[in-house]
């Protein structure tokens, strides 16, 4: 289990968001948010986050993508797939993307992130530092991701060579009230993509 340090105090910064949202990008202003894609593996979260870093990024909005995969190599890498090791990936990378989002960045977060309490937690974490924090359902139906099986681990996880994969032995908690479902059976990336892009329109976080 963790232990938490004790005699912790927060030091402010002396950088505002507004000050920060001045020097960012070539459509300055602050637009630090968070953008979490939530799905079965295969269902596409990838795909659709990094078309819009792309989109982002070529409009001169600083983005950047945070992946499952990615960060599993990396800053994860103690960490597999047991219900408490994704807990713990869901909490550190959304502390990583609060930080992304209060610097200005837009963090594209995609994680199977199968268990709605982590996810709220994801939440929890924006909300408390007031960063405005959006919930995608990537809605791919079992069946199409395990037929796509783009990696080959639906297969592995139907033979028993991996355990505990979501939607085969471990479960994924459909999204109660996510800001948007995209359902990627007849529709591009992009038009999922552009769902998103949208909303952030809506919300003011883009011109
Ligand atoms: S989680 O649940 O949010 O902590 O998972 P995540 O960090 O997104 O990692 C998912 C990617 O790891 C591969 N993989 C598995 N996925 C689900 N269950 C099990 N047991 C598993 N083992 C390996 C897989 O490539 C996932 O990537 P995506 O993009 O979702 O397919
Ligand atoms: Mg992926």
């Amino acid at each position: 289990k963790m232990h938490g340090a004790t005699n912790i105090l927060e030091q402010k910064h002396h950088v505002s968001r507004d000050k920060r949202g001045q020097i960012l990008g070539n459509l300055r202003g602050f637009r630090g948010c968070t953008v979490w894609f939530t799905g079965l593996s295969g269902a596409g979260k990838t795909s659709i986050s990094f078309e819009l870093e792309a989109y982002l990024v070529s409009r001169g909005i600083p983005a950047y993508a945070l992946d499952g995969d990615n960060v599993r190599s990396g800053l994860n890498k103690n960490l597999g797939f047991s219900k408490e090791d994704r807990e713990e990936n869901i909490r550190r990378v959304a502390e990583v993307a609060k930080l992304f989002a209060d610097s200005g960045v837009v963090a594209l977060c995609s994680f199977v992130s199968p268990f709605q309490k982590d996810r709220e937690l994801a939440r929890q974490i924006h909300e408390d530092a007031q960063l405005p924090f959006f919930e995608v359902f990537v809605d791919t139906p079992l069946e199409v991701c395990e037929r796509r099986d783009t990696k080959g681990l639906y297969k592995k996880a139907r033979e028993g060579k991996i355990k505990g994969f979501t939607g085969i032995d471990q479960e994924y908690e459909i999204p109660t009230h996510p800001d948007i479902s995209a359902r990627t059976v007849g529709s591009s990336v992009v038009d999922s993509m552009m769902q998103v892009v949208n909303l952030l329109v809506d919300k003011n976080l883009l011109p």
